[in-house]
């Protein structure tokens, strides 16, 4: 389907990096946590609080669906927690090239201090919630991907270049 799909740890860098590639390459963007937010009236924080968030993973294979079914050609951003599932994984293949902006702990822990938009990181230890996360998460993320990009301590713009390099050749 030609899409491009960024994956990985919430703070990984997907929706900034998913904006700048699709001003460079002159592609629109999607962000699935955004689609959800917009059809749902809501934000994801109270997603979780009134619905719980079984609620919320339902809703994002349901987005994913609607995007195989709709988007070619687009650069799509995915929630942390969308490679979870196996049929999401399923999913995000079929959709397109998919790139895990893969990040230590201690990157995300920096760049996440303060947040308060992400519910499962509103507990009194996140700095260890990441760790294990991380670690539970970590193959899930390898298996839903065709590349791997290490991001830690890489500008955006050397981040860009080492994604456009892997692109398939209609992209380039
Ligand atoms: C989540 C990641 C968030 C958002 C929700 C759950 C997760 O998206 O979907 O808070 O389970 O990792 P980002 O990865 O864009 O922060």
């Amino acid at each position: 389907m030609g899409n491009v799909i960024l994956i990985g740890f919430m703070g990984c860098g997907k929706t900034t990096v998913g904006l700048r590639l699709s001003y460079r390459l002159r592609k629109p963007v999607t962000d699935t946590d955004k689609e959800i937010e917009r059809e749902e009236k809501r934000s994801i924080s109270d997603i979780f609080a009134t619905d719980g968030e079984e609620y919320f993973r339902r809703k994002e294979t349901d987005c994913l669906r609607k995007l195989t079914r709709s988007v070619r050609n687009h650069i799509i951003s995915v929630g942390g927690g969308v490679p979870l599932r196996a049929e999401n994984r399923e999913l995000l293949h079929e959709l397109g090239q998919v790139f895990y902006l893969r990040a230590e702990a201690e990157t995300i822990y920096e760049r996440l201090r303060g947040d308060t938009t992400r519910p499962l990181l509103q507990c009194s230890d996140p700095q260890e919630k990441i760790r294990i996360l991380i670690e539970q998460r970590d193959g899930a993320y390898s298996s839903a991907s065709d590349a791997v990009i290490q991001v830690d301590g890489k500008s955006f713009e050397q981040i860009l270049q080492e994604i456009e390099a892997l692109c398939a050749s209609e992209w380039r």
